[in-house]
């Protein structure tokens, strides 16, 4: 089966064919981050209209790559949401058509769950069941995963998702768009100790997790001063470490109670660093064994979509001609296989 994933739910344009005997065939992203970068976040009216001049050249160029023509494809798989409805819409009309012109089945697919499955795109991918800690710019969320669709959300985000705690404290210290890579980077020439911000939620049971607290604590401490380039890396040095030490706090704590080996950690935050290794280091020591996706495929990507999409179109799942967008779409709504 090959499958043609289409990805525009916010400001990546991304697309990539996937073949379930060879797997990943070709894939591009074409990212929309200088056109967003002026106003410090994403133009929801602004990332519509590129999709729509991206979309189609992006989708003739991974074809080619993959050497694939229409008469080769199964099926079509774009984002139907969560995301902005517009930026959806674009996806969702372009991989309608398309299948429908190819003559091959489509569906649209949940943003969140191909987060969920990018890491059975690498050489080990994990087995079912396991843990899965999602977090992106818009979901911070542990679920226990038995298999495909079968989600049981053990906590998420009470209010801010953590990659929107790394944007607006980025917006703060002056970092621009988007904030995650730029505390990221600063925060390597940041002196440990400097600062110290709160771990939310953390000392009351429960696997929830609140990231306004620790944005406002970062306001407070910033207080409208003038701070020299050291304090500002020494304050990105502290925010990374207390958002970081949050999500580790609470996945040993997500570990312990499902008895889980296994740990799934996706979503654009999963491309940090520090959460990779600390979260490396957390299970190691519980005896468990995290997986992640490639850096490239962590933020959003079409090899995500196709794949999920060829999962579930392989099951017999199939949207009717009729297409749709979801900004707010539930992961644990989707029919389990
Ligand atoms: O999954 P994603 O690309 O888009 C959504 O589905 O939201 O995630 C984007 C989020 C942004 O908030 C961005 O700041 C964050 O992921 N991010 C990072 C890093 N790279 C991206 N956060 C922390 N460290 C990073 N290296
Ligand atoms: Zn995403």
């Amino acid at each position: 089966m090959r499958i043609l994933g289409i990805e525009t739910s916010c400001d990546d344009t991304g697309v990539a064919v996937y073949d379930h005997t060879r797997g990943l065939l070709a894939h591009r992203l074409y990212s929309q981050t200088p056109i967003h970068a002026e106003y410090g976040g994403v133009v929801p009216e602004l990332a519509s209209r590129d999709h729509v001049q991206k979309l189609l050249p992006l989708v003739r160029a991974v074809m080619w790559e993959a050497e694939t023509q229409p008469a080769d494809m199964d099926g079509v798989a774009y984002t139907a949401g969560p995301g902005l409805v517009g930026a959806l819409l674009v996806g969702a009309a372009v991989g309608r058509a398309l299948a429908y012109a190819w003559g091959v089945p489509a569906l649209g697919v949940h943003h969140m769950e191909g987060h969920l499955l990018s890491p059975m795109l690498e050489a080990d991918p994990p087995a079912f069941p396991f843990l899965a800690l999602l977090v992106s710019g818009g979901h911070t969320l542990l679920a226990d995963v038995r298999r495909v669709g079968d989600y049981r959300i053990l906590g998420e985000s009470l209010d801010d998702a953590v990659g929107e705690a790394f944007d607006k404290t980025a917006k703060l210290l002056g970092l621009g768009y988007p904030g995650g890579p730029a505390i990221a980077r600063l925060a390597r020439n940041g002196e440990r100790g400097r600062y110290h911000f709160p771990r939310p939620m953390t000392d009351k049971p429960g696997l929830d997790f609140s990231f306004s607290g620790l944005k406002t604590a970062v306001v407070n401490c910033v207080d409208g001063k003038e701070l020299a380039p050291q304090a500002i890396a020494d304050i990105a040095h502290a925010f990374q470490e207390a958002a970081v030490d949050t999500l580790v706090i609470k996945c040993k704590r997500a570990l312990h109670e499902t008895a889980h080996q296994r740990l799934v950690v996706a979503g654009g935050v999963s491309a940090n660093q520090l959460l990779r290794e600390r979260m490396a280091d957390m299970a190691n020591a519980q005896g468990a064994k995290v997986y992640y996706p490639r850096l490239e495929f962590a933020t959003d990507n079409g090899a995500m979509i196709a794949y999920t999409g060829y999962v579930r179109l392989a099951a017999g799942q199939r949207d009717a001609l009729a297409f749709g967008a979801y900004p707010r779409w539930e992961i644990d709504s989707l029919p389990k296989l």
